[in-house]
């Protein structure tokens, strides 16, 4: 091939992130070969110690990526042929092509790349939750359209995050499934006349079963675009936890302060506290679903096959999930780290006119107002306070009364008691009954039950993994019977 046509259609530098993994997945497959009768123990033999050399040498960062190769599958076989020769290295690609290579490579790629992320976002959920327990006392205004709308706790909204992040879990679980299958064996697209055995290659490789279906297993990369959909969905509610926090650490909020050793000083400025960590998270988000876009936009159009358009995709897939396990990993950081100030945040509850719904629902309940009236006469109330600059808790009795003869054209009749306890913002956050609601009793209640769904899903991930590393285990025996 003319020499920059190579160049430019060349992914060996984007396979090194895949250089293990087919080194791994032609180890299993020359096992099979050889289990089959396909090849003979003393070339399986010769064949899997080059392997096993060029692994050792893979781990220790010694192999460079270069040559006039098309990519890495190219480049490992002629490996194999420079070490045992053309007449047994020859027959390492029997029975496969680049294409169920290259769909089974990736596939072992984003499983490793899941059980990493699946591993931060397990560390990501413990750290929400366990902020959650330490601050099940602060109070926080919980904001729609970034104003003031109703008061609560600083857990509750950590609480949030979390039920975000346990769905999260579950997409990447089930995503993980439908990874964990292996397409070796399709060869080109329609099969081959050797006897393959595609059952113990997948064994071998600890993936649950086939892609069953020759063009499928070629063809798709859903399984990827999926793990990257799960990604980007991830980090679309983690930007919009940094988000928060980037508003919240302003001088203006001063509800949080990030740990120094988490934040940016200034060039010049030297009073500055820059939450860039956050930032980049969020313009990551946008990244990744920008790779996720690009991908999408990649396979529509390929026609049912491989086709060379696949390529283009690998480093799109990389860089999105390498960018997912690394967000999650610091946002976990942040939120064991950041410090909520809860006397700022009090002051600001305090002075609120949040608790104003609560005020409407307790003339409501015990002066039988009906919503519509409750609700003219509190938002008559909140514009006099506004206006005389005084906050909600400092409305009095008379004013009520007052204002009420004014809108309603009659004085209500709500206790003094339930007045004063509606609008204060502790009182009124415990009256609320409904389930899911930012009350400590509620809170309490869900805290216990996201434990246990958390560890669930940890459950989960340990029982995957175990599962991989005994196969794993068995794999290399396997290797070592052989090659000894
Ligand atoms: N480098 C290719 C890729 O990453 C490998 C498959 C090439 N297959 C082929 N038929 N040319 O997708």
């Amino acid at each position: 091939m003319d020499e920059e046509a190579v160049s430019y259609l060349s992914s060996l530098r984007d396979d090194e992130e895949i250089l293990l993994e087919d080194i791994e997945g032609t180890q299993a497959h020359v096992i099979m070969l050889y289990e089959q009768g396909i090849i003979s123990g003393d070339e399986a033999r010769q064949i899997l110690r080059a392997l096993e050399e060029l692994k050792g040498e893979a781990a220790e960062g010694k192999i460079e990526l270069r040559g006039g190769f098309e990519d890495v599958h190219e480049l490992i076989e002629s490996y194999i042929i420079s070490r045992v020769g053309r007449e047994v290295g020859g027959k390492v690609h029997s029975g496969r092509s680049r294409n169920d290579q290259v769909a089974l490579d990736i596939r072992l790629r984003v499983r490793r790349y899941l059980l990493e992320i699946w591993r931060e976002a397990l560390s990501l959920g413990r750290a929400l939750l366990s902020r959650a327990e330490e601050e099940k006392e602060a109070m926080i205004i919980h904001y729609t359209h970034l104003q003031h709308a109703q008061v609560g706790y600083i857990s509750h909204y950590l609480l949030a995050h979390l039920d975000h992040l346990l769905r999260d879990l579950e997409r990447l679980e089930a995503c993980y499934h439908r990874v964990n299958k292996s397409p070796l064996g399709a060869c080109a697209i329609a099969g081959s006349t050797l006897p393959l055995n595609r059952n113990r290659v997948a064994e071998l490789l600890g993936f649950d079963g086939l892609v069953e279906n020759s063009v499928d297993a070629v063809s798709s990369r859903d399984f990827a675009l999926e793990a990257v959909a799960v990604a980007a969905i991830m980090m679309t509610n983690l930007s919009r936890v940094a988000e928060d926090l980037i508003i919240w650490s302003s001088s203006e909020f001063g509800y949080v302060e990030l740990p120094d050793e988490l934040a940016s000083p200034s060039s010049v400025m030297p009073h500055k506290k820059n939450p860039c960590i956050l930032e980049l998270l969020r313009a990551k988000s946008g990244k990744i679903i920008g790779l996720l876009t690009s991908l999408l936009t990649i396979m529509k159009g390929t026609p049912t096959g491989y086709n060379r358009d696949l390529q283009e995709a690998k480093t799109l897939i990389w860089e999105a999930l390498k960018e997912a396990r690394d967000s999650a990993k610091i946002l976990t950081k942040v939120v064991q780290g950041i410090r909520f100030r809860e006397e700022r945040i009090l002051e600001r509850v305090e002075e609120s006119y949040a608790p104003a719904i609560e005020l409407a629902e307790a003339l409501m309940i015990h002066a039988k107002l009906s919503l519509r009236d409750a609700h003219k006469l509190v938002g008559a109330l909140v514009r006099q306070l506004h206006d005389e600059e005084k906050s909600l808790k400092d409305l009095d009795y008379k004013t009520l009364e007052d204002v009420s003869e004014k809108v309603l054209g009659k004085r209500v009749n709500l206790p003094e008691e339930d007045l004063r306890k509606a609008i204060n913002p502790k009182e009124a956050t415990k009256a609320r009954k409904t389930a899911g609601a930012s009350t400590p009793n509620e809170i309490a209640r869900v805290l216990e039950e996201r434990r246990e769904s958390l560890e669930k899903t940890a459950e989960g991930f340990e029982i995957n993994l175990k599962k991989l590393l005994r196969s794993r285990e068995k794999f290399e025996e396997t290797i070592f019977m052989l090659i000894r």
